[in-house]
């Protein structure tokens, strides 16, 4: 089940009927800045399908984000990432440019943290996020999150935010 829906916002599981929109946002240079590359329309369908294996396998993943009169606005959510080593559960989230500084990733990743409260799967949450991303910073810090040195990601230029659960 995905989160409650927010004021604004309602959250739900993605389908290849989303391929279109997922493939513009995961595609888009500045909504993937931070990440090694943009992804392709097939690598987008992969992202589907792996949300699609997550929910099938935990019962939470990422979950496509929409006003609640169905303007496609991103995606956010929940998966397993591996931190020190070990997996740690984190909230993620992406905004497509022309919906973003509206509040909406905080309103969506407020939602997924009172959803992995009730989860109970994990007693401390992350976002993984590269040192130069303040936008994603600060969503972090809006949710209650701090970086935490003693938390490693692989890689080097990525630091862990962390909010006890
Ligand atoms: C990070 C992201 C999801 C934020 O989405 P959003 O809906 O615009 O976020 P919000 O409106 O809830 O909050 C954004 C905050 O960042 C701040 N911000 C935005 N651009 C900023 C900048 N260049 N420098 C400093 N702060 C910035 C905003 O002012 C706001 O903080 P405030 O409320 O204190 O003013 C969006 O920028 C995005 O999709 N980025 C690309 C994907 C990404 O990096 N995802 C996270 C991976 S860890």
């Amino acid at each position: 089940m995905p989160p409650r829906n927010t004021p604004r916002l309602h959250l739900r599981e993605m389908t290849d009927d989303d391929l279109d929109e997922m493939a513009a946002l995961l595609g888009d240079p500045r909504v993937m800045e931070y990440y090694p590359h943009s992804k392709d329309r097939t690598e987008a369908a992969e992202w589907i399908r792996w949300s699609r294996r997550n929910y099938a396998e935990h019962g939470f993943g990422l979950w496509l984000v929409e006003t609640r009169t169905g303007e496609f606005i991103g995606d956010c959510g929940l998966t397993w990432q591996t931190v020190n080593g070990i997996p740690h559960l984190e909230v993620g989230f992406q905004v497509k440019p022309s919906a973003q500084g509206n509040g909406f990733a905080t309103e969506a990743a407020l939602a997924c943290v009172d959803h992995a409260r009730e989860l109970a799967v994990s007693p401390v949450l992350v976002a993984i996020i590269h040192r130069d991303n303040r936008p994603s910073q600060r969503v972090a810090e809006k949710l209650g999150m701090h970086r935490n040195p003693e938390l490693r990601h692989k890689s080097p230029v990525h630091d862990v935010f962390s909010l006890d659960l």
